[in-house]
């Protein structure tokens, strides 16, 4: 098998330090290393560096090198603009394809934080026998432990813990609130990991059948790549295909797991102080009568005092101020204040 990484995205959700110049996954969010690096060299460990490649938007190529001085670019896939992981998957397919090589690929992303790698692997090789099967994609699955709307669910018909290779009913991605918390009442539902096994070949099949048009222009394309790309629709590969495929299976995994999509999702993972805070950045902060607050601040003087559940963030990129509970408004609040620009 082969993996290819994922590092093409914009992480919206953690500006102002996650902006479009350096997003989430080239930024040290859980360790000293950036998720990328974490990645990358954990499963280095494992798989030998000629399988391991990374996928990334051209304007990321040099970032990515920066990052992993070890990647040779060959193996270093690049998308000609940001047409999220649909089409970026479609063209990993097809660049494979093209050289006559349908061995089975792990797509997965370079932002998560996950603790033990062992069951992740050996995870990893039983899915790769799953999906030599002809048409199958392999999804690996997460228990839920939250009514979580960032996160894709997949229902099955057996119950959780039984579980090996397990069949999918029903694919929903980021559901509503009230329709998350109806499916974790159900122990065969989980969460999507964004990790998805499957060959070439099963890519191309879904594509054609799901997506016509994008894997129709990808193939006539040619050397015209450059002109065609921008122009396919951005989509993300969960609506494009896994929403619409049958013959989805997925196995679980038990381990610590987080895509740390969300600024309060480091709560998770990072140790919290004696308030309930978390306090980053370059800068001095000096905190009174603040409880469990994220602040990140890279101002050489920082002053808080009487703040309760609150999230701010000074970067050289801008400011944010939000309440924890409306987090999830930052991705579109973003949008709404660049469409003003
Ligand atoms: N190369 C490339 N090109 N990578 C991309 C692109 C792109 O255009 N868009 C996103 N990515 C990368 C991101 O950097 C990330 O590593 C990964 O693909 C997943 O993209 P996200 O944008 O982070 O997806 P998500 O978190 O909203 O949702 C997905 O992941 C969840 C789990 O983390 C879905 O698969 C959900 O169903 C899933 O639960
Ligand atoms: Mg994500």
């Amino acid at each position: 098998m082969k993996i290819v990484i994922m590092a093409g995205g914009s992480g919206t959700r953690f500006w102002p330090r996650s902006v479009q110049s350096r997003p989430k996954q080239f930024l040290p969010l859980t360790s000293r290393d950036t998720m990328l690096q974490q990645t990358y060299r954990r499963l280095l460990e494992w798989l030998p560096a000629r399988k391991l490649y990374v996928v990334t938007t051209q304007a990321y190529r040099p970032i990515v090198l920066e990052q992993l001085p070890e990647l040779p670019e060959e193996r270093l896939l690049l998308e000609p603009d940001q047409r999220d992981t649909g089409p970026c998957i479609a063209l990993t397919a097809h660049h494979f394809l093209s050289q006559g090589d349908d061995e089975v690929l792990v797509t997965m992303p370079s932002d998560h934080y996950s603790e033990e790698s062992e069951s992740l692997l050996n995870a990893l090789v039983e899915a790769e026998r799953a999906a030599e099967a002809e048409t199958a994609i392999v999804t690996l699955g997460i228990v839920p432990t939250r009514p979580e709307t960032g996160y894709g669910y997949i229902r099955t018909a057996e119950h959780a813990s039984e579980g090996g290779v397990l069949e999918v009913t029903s694919f929903i991605e980021k559901p509503p609130l009230d329709v998350a918390l109806s499916l974790i009442q159900d122990s065969g539902v989980f969460w999507n990991s964004g990790i998805f096994i499957w060959k070439p070949s099963t890519i191309a099949h879904y594509m054609k059948l799901h997506q016509p048009l994008i894997w129709t222009k990808l193939s006539e394309s040619g050397s015209d790549l450059k002109a065609v790309y921008p122009e396919l629709p951005k989509i993300s590969v969960d609506y494009a295909i896994l929403e619409k495929a049958d013959a989805i299976k997925t196995i679980p995994v038990r381990f610590k797991w987080d895509d740390v999509g969300i600024w309060s999702s480091l709560e998770r993972i990072q140790n919290l102080n004696r308030d309930g805070n978390i306090v980053d950045g370059s800068g001095t902060v000096h905190m009174e009568s603040t409880r469990n607050s994220i602040i990140y601040s890279d101002h050489p003087k920082t002053l808080i005092i009487g703040v309760d559940d609150l999230i701010v963030v000074s970067t050289a990129d801008g400011l944010l101020v939000c309440r924890k509970s409306e987090e999830q408004r930052i991705k579109t609040a973003l949008k709404a204040m660049e469409q003003l620009e």
